[in-house]
Formats: structure tokens, sequence, C-alpha cells
């Protein structure tokens, strides 16, 4: 199994990336760290033990990570997440305990124990990763084996119309990791608004008829009920487990090797990822960037990870 660290905002997709990363053989979770986003860093905190208890994952490490950006103040989504960053099921009180270390002390000390290179899979700003890069170089340079991100996009935004929610949220810090010299790949919404939740997709999670099955058709439903509102969409983007299905299945995105700038200044347009996706810059690939998606593939792992887990 591949061994991941998830950093994460959770949001009612990362929920699901947490779900897919604690049930697929195919990964070995190191621990989880969370950060500012969606909501406050206590918030999301607070929802990964959540998801942890509801799930019965157990003796899986949870480490909070940044409150604030590298620089400026934060954004959070409460109109997509709620109020809580989990809206819709009722959460019992989390019985997982919360690690002691922040999170760049637990990416430090994981990075630095484990045999083998780990691969970091962030699906929200990207706060807590450039923090530890910057702290830690060296380190990093020899033990991250990859990091596999949701963020930005090729194309549109949607926190602007050029800025995509996680890299907007913390631009500086998606610029520290694009620029690393690491090896990157990029999942973005041009990708994850092909991964809809549809109806039929709900009935097929709740239809599992588990108390964990239960629990997120209703943060489905919950979910679709913002983007509705929100965006006008049909049925809402399952994002962030696009991440963890892109590594236990490689042939479920589509890639291309690209060069990929963060934008840190434009009046309209910071936070966007440049992609150029045609070379007409002459600027070296520094990531590799999803252009496509088996969605059916996706949704039978998404079921599956639903169908293996459940509390104690
Ligand atoms: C990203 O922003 C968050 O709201 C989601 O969890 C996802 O990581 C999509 O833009
Ligand atoms: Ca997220």
């Amino acid at each position: 199994p591949i061994p991941v660290i998830l950093d994460c905002d959770p949001g009612h997709d990362d929920a699901f990336n947490i779900l897919l990363a604690a049930a697929h053989p195919g990964v070995e979770l190191l621990g989880i760290t969370t950060v500012a986003g969606n909501q406050t860093v206590e918030k999301t905190t607070r929802n990964a033990r959540r998801v942890c208890t509801a799930a019965g994952i157990r003796g899986v490490p949870i480490a909070a990570g940044m409150a604030e950006p590298l620089r400026g103040r934060g954004i959070t989504a409460p109109d997509i997440h709620g109020a809580s960053g989990l809206d819709g099921p009722a959460f019992g009180a989390p019985a997982v305990p919360l690690d002691g270390r922040d999170a760049v002390t637990f990416l430090h000390d994981t990075l630095r124990a484990h045999p083998a290179p780990v691969t970091l899979v962030p699906t929200g700003p990207l706060t807590n990763i450039a923090a530890f890069l910057l702290a830690h170089p060296d380190l990093a340079a020899s033990r991250v084996g990859r990091i596999v991100l949701m963020g930005g996009s090729t194309g549109r935004g949607n926190r602007t119309p050029a800025a995509e929610f996680n890299i907007l949220a913390d631009p500086e810090a998606a610029d520290v990791v694009f620029r690393s010299g690491l090896h990157i790949t990029m999942i973005g919404l041009n990708v994850s608004h092909r991964a809809l939740a549809t109806p039929e997709v709900v009935a097929r999670v709740r239809d599992l008829g588990t108390p964990l099955a239960h629990v997120c058709a209703e943060l489905l439903t919950w979910f679709a009920g913002t983007y509705r509102e929100v965006y006008g969409f049909r049925a809402p983007p399952l994002h962030d487990p696009l991440t963890v299905a892109h590594l236990v299945a490689p042939d479920l995105v589509t890639l291309v090797h690209a060069p990929v700038a963060v934008e840190l200044t434009g009046t309209h347009t910071r936070g966007a990822t440049v992609v150029d996706l045609d070379g007409v810059t002459g600027a070296r690939p520094n990531a590799y960037v999803g252009v496509d998606v088996d969605v059916d593939a996706y949704w039978d792992l998404i079921v599956d990870a639903v169908r293996t887990l459940g509390p104690p």
C-alpha cells in the first residue's frame, strides 16, 4: 500500500476522501492533518474527528494545523459547507483523540520515521504543506514521495471567475508548493465538475443501509442543496476524493505534464492557476494536471468505501 498523509479541511468532499483513504487496501493511512479552509481550523479538526468516529476509523492520528494563511486573512465557505463546515447529518461527540502535535511537527516526525517516502494528499488550502516545505526543505526533498492535491483549474474558478477556493484561500502557499520541484499532481475543477453526485449515486450510498451510509447520504444531500442554490448545479461535484481515487486507480484520472503558475498579483485573477496546456510559454512542466476522469469507476470506489467502513 501507498503510505499517505491527508491534509484537509472537512468539508463534505474532504470527508469522503478520509473514508476512501481509510477503506482502500491500496492506502496505508499514516495520519490526517487539518487546516483552516471550508471553516476555521477548530471546526475542520472537529469534523475530521467526527468523520473518523462515524466511520469507525481508529488509530489514525489527527493533528491540527494552521489557522490562517501564510499572508493576510483566511476565507471560509459556509455558503457551501455550512456553519459547522460539515452540515447535514447529526454527529455525536467525537470519540477519537487529537494528536498533541501541530500539523507541521506531525509531518516532520512522520516523514522522518517512515521507512519509505510518503505521499501527501492536500485537499484544502496549502498552508500546512507550504509551512512544512519552508521549515524542512531537505526532509521534504528526500521523504515526500508525491503531492497529489485537489485545487486550481485549467479554466474557470469557483470563488472568483479565475480562482478556485483552495488556491485563493492561500495563494502564497500554493506558489511555494508548485515551485517546490517535488512530484506534483493537480486535480482541479475542470475534472471535479464532471464528478457529480447525482440522485442515482446518493441512492446507491443510501441503499447500503448502514448507519454510516445514512450519514454519507445526508452529507451528499446537504451538499446538493448548496450547490444547487449557489451555483445552479444539478448535482454536487465531489472534488476531493479524486485525489485518493487517482492514487489507488492511476488510470481513473487522465493527466498531462504541464507548467502551472499561481497568480499572486492579478487585479482580478489572484489565486488563479495558470496552466500552460499548449506549451506556449516554454516553461518547464512542474505538475501532472488532471484533464479527464472515468466517472463510473470513481463512484464504484466511493460506494465501496462506504460499504467497507462503519462504527466498531
Ligand atoms: C474545494 O474547495 C472546498 O470547498 C472543497 O472541499 C474542495 O476542496 C473545491 O473548490
Ligand atoms: Ca477541501
